[in-house]
């Protein structure tokens, strides 16, 4: 049988349930190497996302370190979810406790001896505030090339979900956010105008509760909760924003791909946070990224119920 290329990855995130599913799908995808998990404060404070990480990894049996990032934006308060994510920050099924130490090294430098040790370019997949992302850009510009890509879930281009006008993740780290769209890196960007569309219903996620194996079990019990809050503000399901992140990068064929040229609001009294679009090349600007705005969601979630099912037997 041909060798599958490995594809060296990194995971970014603040699990947070929709990171935690979309660090799920990623376990299963034979191509990746994870190489190793980092932790930022958005969902929930840095030392909370941070435990749910190194439990994740216990859950999925991945031999990495967590490395945990900075506890706050760049040059901002923090935000956090608890709303959406509870108190915990990944509240609902049981997780094994950690089984790795957690890493001496910042996440900032984690990705930096990954991208160093690496013989091929590595893929970060964030899923939170993109604070790591940009201290590594700032830290290590001699490092830049080493990064193959960014998939990215942040932003949207017509749309905000905590303000009218910007995405969580890029309104909580707006600089960093800034830092990554301008640092020439090619960027995959699944905002809103997709994952808002990666609709999974409780009929979706109870095809994955029927697998009746360990992982698939919590990744229902996950989607139980992350819809409490969600349904309470009018969704009939679950938006599904991270995995797109992940599964846009295996499966493009399955989604719409835009390359615009998007810049970040930094300034804006109301609209901090926001992603701008030039649809028209107006700006003279190249594009700068390649942005995600539709998605087909019967296969989509197909892909996910797949993934769940790769947990048959599994020991928790
Ligand atoms: O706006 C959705 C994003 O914010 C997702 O990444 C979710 O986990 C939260 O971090
Ligand atoms: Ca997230």
């Amino acid at each position: 049988m041909n060798e599958i290329k490995k594809r060296p990855v990194i995971l970014d995130g603040d699990p947070g349930h929709d990171d935690a599913i979309g660090w799920v799908l990623a376990s299963t995808i034979p191509e990746f190497e994870i190489k190793a998990i980092t932790t930022v404060a958005g969902n929930q404070t840095l030392e909370k996302v941070t435990y749910n990480a190194r439990r994740i990894a216990a859950l999925l049996h991945l031999d990495i370190k967590v490395a945990k990032g900075r506890n706050r934006p760049l040059c901002s308060d923090l935000i956090i979810a608890p709303n959406f994510h509870g108190e915990t920050g990944l509240d609902g099924p049981i997780l094994p406790e950690p089984d790795h130490d957690l890493s001496e090294l910042s996440a900032p430098e984690m990705m930096a001896e990954v991208l160093r040790e690496s013989k091929d370019k590595v893929t970060i997949i964030s899923t939170g505030p993109l604070t790591n992302t940009a201290a590594l850009l700032l830290s290590h510009p001699e490092l830049k090339d080493r990064i193959e890509m960014i998939s990215i879930m942040g932003g949207g281009l017509r749309n905000g979900n905590w303000t009218s006008a910007a995405e969580f993740n890029i309104l909580v780290d707006p600089e960093a956010a800034y830092t990554v769209y301008h640092s020439g890196v090619p960027l995959l960007m699944c905002g809103l105008d997709v994952t808002e569309k990666a609709l999974v219903y409780p009929k979706d996620w109870e095809r994955i509760r029927a697998l009746h194996n360990p992982v698939a079990e919590v990744v229902a019990g996950w989607f139980d909760f992350f819809f409490i809050h969600l349904n309470s503000l009018g969704w009939s399901g679950a938006t599904t924003h991270d995995p797109c992140a992940v599964m846009s990068l295996v499966h493009p064929e399955i989604f719409d791909i835009k390359d615009y040229y998007v810049d970040i609001e930094l300034q804006g009294r109301y609209c901090r946070g926001a992603t701008i679009a030039d649809y028209n090349g107006r700006t003279g600007n190249t594009p700068n990224c390649r942005c995600v705005v539709g998605l087909d969601r019967e296969k989509f979630v197909d892909y996910l119920v797949e993934a769940c099912s790769k947990f048959e037997g599994w020991e928790v």
